[in-house]
């Protein structure tokens, strides 16, 4: 049955009550193998009955977890292409898609044998040395980019673990372009209604309250302005700007395109400043809209220096990307910026699989033709329920959105 739980993972089902604080008793604790060996044998496959009822797996497992989330009392246990069941054989109708994740749909055939293949091969055997996949992908990302006629100066790409790694990155190099400048050129700017992560300069750059307030103060020289208003650039982005992070399309805050004359007004502006331009395509890119990049619309004058990816990127394996102009490259030097996992052979591998189907010409092309089938039935929605659907965007962004807003 299709079912509108996915939508709890933008945490529009309401907060879990506070729960008292854990005490255990020392005594009698279960072995690490006794627990191990349990676990598995409840979520087997091989046993077809279930096993577990999600609530008494949850009410068991909860006091375990920092609570960091709000969750329905379901639990999933396996997916299918567009489906999930959940530890009592229920099947649903995924429209979260791992919150614009699953772009290949669960348990793909290729992704699977690919993960398989190169588990078997070499999983990790970190940064100081070569692997064969992450300057593969890199290489992949940047031709494929440079032919599909986005970021028309795009020449080098930094791989990671997260979309907030990815623009922790580009933070980071924003501010080392800046500083090669003047030591004061630090500053950074961002717009109302944008997402682009939890760690601390991601999350500096996401103004929103509920976000910001708990862990505040966010570090220092972070601006914030209006989408779309370009009478206001020249105070936004001034002479300590360093860099400028802004999503084409926003999807945390609804969907909110930003229009060609103000991303051509404040590509101007961030030449006039010497402030490096970075689109967070994080959620809108990797064929959502259509285009491989949602940017890809934009007249060249309108590119960026830095685009930012993850979510789709791995189709539910960890990774993210910073992809850089030369210009920006040449300022990066070694030690700069690392880390541990970013770039190993499995993941990779896996992006370099996933990253070739979604930039597919076919895909693209079906990505548009099933945007075309939900914008005519979400105006035909929007005709008999007027405030119920906003803004509609290209190919498939939309409809996530309307379900979210609207789960209550
Ligand atoms: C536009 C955008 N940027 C950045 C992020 C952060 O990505 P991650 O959760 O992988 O750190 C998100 C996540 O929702 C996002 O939507």
């Amino acid at each position: 049955m299709a079912h509108r739980l996915s939508i709890g993972a933008f945490g529009a089902l309401g907060r879990l009550p506070v729960r008292a604080a854990v005490t255990r008793a020392p005594m009698n604790r279960p072995t690490v193998r006794a627990l191990a060996s349990a676990a598995e044998a409840a979520f087997d496959e091989g046993a077809h009955a279930p096993r577990v009822e999600a609530g008494e797996a949850i009410t068991k497992e909860a006091d375990y977890m920092v609570a960091t989330y709000s969750r329905p009392n379901i639990m999933f246990k396996s997916g299918k292409g567009s489906y999930l069941w959940d530890t009592t054989e229920k099947k649903y109708l995924d429209f979260t898609a791992g919150i614009a994740v699953n772009s290949l749909g669960h348990a793909d055939e290729g992704v699977t044998s690919v993960i398989a293949d190169q588990a078997q091969r070499l999983i990790h055997a970190c940064n100081l040395y070569h692997n064969p996949w992450t300057g593969e992908l890199s290489r992949l990302i940047v031709e494929t980019t440079l032919a599909s006629g986005a970021m028309a100066d795009a020449s080098r790409v930094f791989i990671c673990n997260s979309g907030s790694e990815a623009n922790e990155a580009a933070i980071k190099f924003a501010r080392k372009v800046g500083k090669s400048t003047s030591d004061t050129k630090t500053e950074f700017v961002s717009f109302h209604n944008s997402f682009h992560g939890r760690t601390m300069g991601s999350l500096s750059a996401t103004p929103t309250k509920k976000y910001q307030a708990p862990f505040g103060p966010m570090l220092p020289g972070f601006r914030y302005g209006d989408l779309n208003d370009i009478s206001a650039l020249p105070g936004l982005v001034t002479a300590q700007t360093c860099g400028v992070i802004v999503e084409p399309i926003q999807g945390e805050g609804g969907i909110h395109t930003a229009t060609p004359e103000f991303m051509v007004a404040l590509r101007r502006r961030c030449d006039e400043v010497g402030a490096v331009l970075i689109y967070d395509e994080i959620q809108c890119g990797l064929g959502r809209t259509g285009e491989l990049w949602a940017h890809a619309a934009l007249p060249r004058e309108a590119h960026p220096d830095i685009l930012t990816t993850a979510k789709a990127l791995g189709n539910g394996v960890p990774i993210g990307a910073t992809m850089v102009t030369e210009k920006v490259a040449q300022k990066i030097v070694v030690g700069d910026h690392g880390t541990t996992f970013g770039g190993n052979p499995l993941a990779a591998r896996v992006a370099h699989h996933v990253f070739a189907r979604l930039a597919d010409a076919e895909m693209l092309g079906e990505v548009r033709r099933k945007g075309e089938v939900f914008k005519r039935g979400l105006e035909g929605v929007r005709a008999r329920y007027p405030g119920l659907v906003g803004e509609i965007a290209e190919g498939l962004k939309t409809l996530e959105e309307v379900l979210a807003e609207h789960a209550d």
